[in-house]
């Protein structure tokens, strides 16, 4: 099983998706380990957004994702990362895939409703920045046996 996270950006907090987004991945067949809404920092998010440190669009993004908290969250699944990725849709948002997140909901490259990891050491460096370990949860999933094939499990 793999771990990605999620974050519902201020615009799609302001909008009122949550609900609608999370809805998504429940139904898709993802399992959800954590969730916690939080204020993103200066300090997070320099750690967080690294590789983006000389772009021009840096501070922007920054005090974009600092305008309201954020809801973080963790969802757990086969490959996780790659289907939360297509759940999501491509980073500018009015040449998303329609039925993707961004694809129904967006028409902004930055303000695009969510994030999603992008690969098993974002996940790790993300969910650690954001979760204390007793705020991830194991718990047996009693659905996946019709989610999975025994051989996937
Ligand atoms: P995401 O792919 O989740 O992570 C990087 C974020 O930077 C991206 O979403 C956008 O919110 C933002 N971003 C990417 N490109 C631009 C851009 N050209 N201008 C402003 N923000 C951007």
């Amino acid at each position: 099983m793999e771990r990605t996270v999620v974050l519902i950006k201020p615009d799609g907090l302001q909008r009122g998706l949550v609900g609608e987004i999370m809805h998504r991945f429940e139904r898709k067949g993802m399992k959800l380990v954590g969730i916690k809404m939080i204020r993103l920092t200066d300090e997070i998010l320099d750690n967080w957004y690294a590789h983006h440190k000389d772009k021009p669009f840096f501070a922007t993004l920054k005090s974009f994702m600092e305008w309201t908290p954020v809801v973080a969250m963790v969802w757990e699944g086969i490959e996780a990362i790659a289907a939360v990725r297509k759940i999501v849709g491509i980073t500018k948002a009015r040449e998303a895939e329609a039925g993707s997140v961004r694809g129904d909901f967006g028409m902004s490259g930055s303000q695009n409703i969510i994030h999603a990891s992008d690969s098993p050491e974002s996940a790790e460096k993300e969910l650690g920045l954001i979760f204390n370990g007793d705020e991830i949860f194991e718990y047996d999933s009693a659905t996946d046996f019709l989610i999975y094939s025994k051989e996937e499990l």
